[in-house]
């Protein structure tokens, strides 16, 4: 990861490619998200830029309100910045319309968010593969990519358990084979241990790890435990909306 925002060349494939293939995985310039106007205008992020590498694993770190959530969306294509960019491919794809929005969404992002966010009346099974259908993906298919899913993060015997049924750690690590379940080419995590106790946590952690080492994803998440930076090979510090230098 680099602080410095490059120059490449526009293309109009919008492909993102998985992880052997050129870095960077994005270029982020001149990000900027001010919520509301006037009195009431909240500067939420100012002016941030950098690029991550294909295959990296950041860690975004800083107080509460310091915007780290604000700029998971905004990466994540769950919300538009006031100005600047984020580039995939040399593309801005905070200008595309929404449904160009909702293609890479579902096909080339995966997310994983504090609350699990999991169908209450699905099976876990269900649950990791129902992405895949959405995407037009073969039921036989989506289920044979779920039960490899799952088997891979030790919950094979939990497949056909509903969430109610499942510890908070395994509810995550359901969440995390759901992300992974269209191969996303990024995954985003805001504070995905931030319910949880230390054992779960670092299962949460490890089953990250293992998705970036095994299946080559390049993974952002939020944290505020600095414990979780061993888990991360690159670190974003925010301030008040701004990218700073580790402090601590
Ligand atoms: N929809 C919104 N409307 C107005 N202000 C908002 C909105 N969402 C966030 N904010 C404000 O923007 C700032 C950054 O919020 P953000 O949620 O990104 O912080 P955070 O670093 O994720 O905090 P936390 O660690 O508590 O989750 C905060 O001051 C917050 O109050
Ligand atoms: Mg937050």
């Amino acid at each position: 990861m680099t602080r410095r925002a490059g120059s490449r060349a526009s293309t109009n494939d919008l492909t993102v490619p998985d992880g052997s293939a050129r870095s960077p995985a994005f270029e982020v310039r001149g990000l900027t998200r001010t919520y509301g106007t006037g009195d009431v205008a909240v500067r939420a992020l100012r002016d941030v830029s950098f690029e991550v590498d294909y295959g990296d694993v950041v860690c975004i770190m800083g107080k509460s309100g310091s915007g780290k959530s604000t700029l998971l969306r905004l990466l994540g294509l769950l919300d538009t910045p006031t100005s600047g960019m984020v580039l995939l491919n040399g593309i801005d794809v905070t200008r595309l319309r929404e449904s160009r929005r909702r293609v890479l969404r579902l096909g080339r992002l995966g997310y994983v968010f504090q609350e699990y966010a999991l169908l209450p009346e699905l099976t876990a099974e269900e649950n990791v593969y129902l992405p895949s259908l959405m995407s037009g993906c073969p039921l036989r298919e989506s289920r044979l990519r779920a039960r490899q899913l799952l088997a891979m993060l030790d919950l094979e015997n939990r497949a056909r358990h509903r969430p109610s049924e499942l510890s908070g750690g395994q509810q995550q690590r359901v969440a995390i084979a759901r992300a992974m379940v269209n191969e996303p080419a990024v995954l985003f995590a805001d504070e995905p241990t931030g319910n949880l106790d230390t054992e779960s946590s670092e299962m949460v952690m490890t089953a990250l790890s293992q998705m970036n080492a095994e299946l080559g994803v390049t993974i952002l998440f939020v944290s505020h435990d600095p414990d979780d930076r061993r888990y991360a090979k690159n670190l974003i510090v925010l301030r008040d909306g701004e990218m700073v230098e580790d402090a601590s």
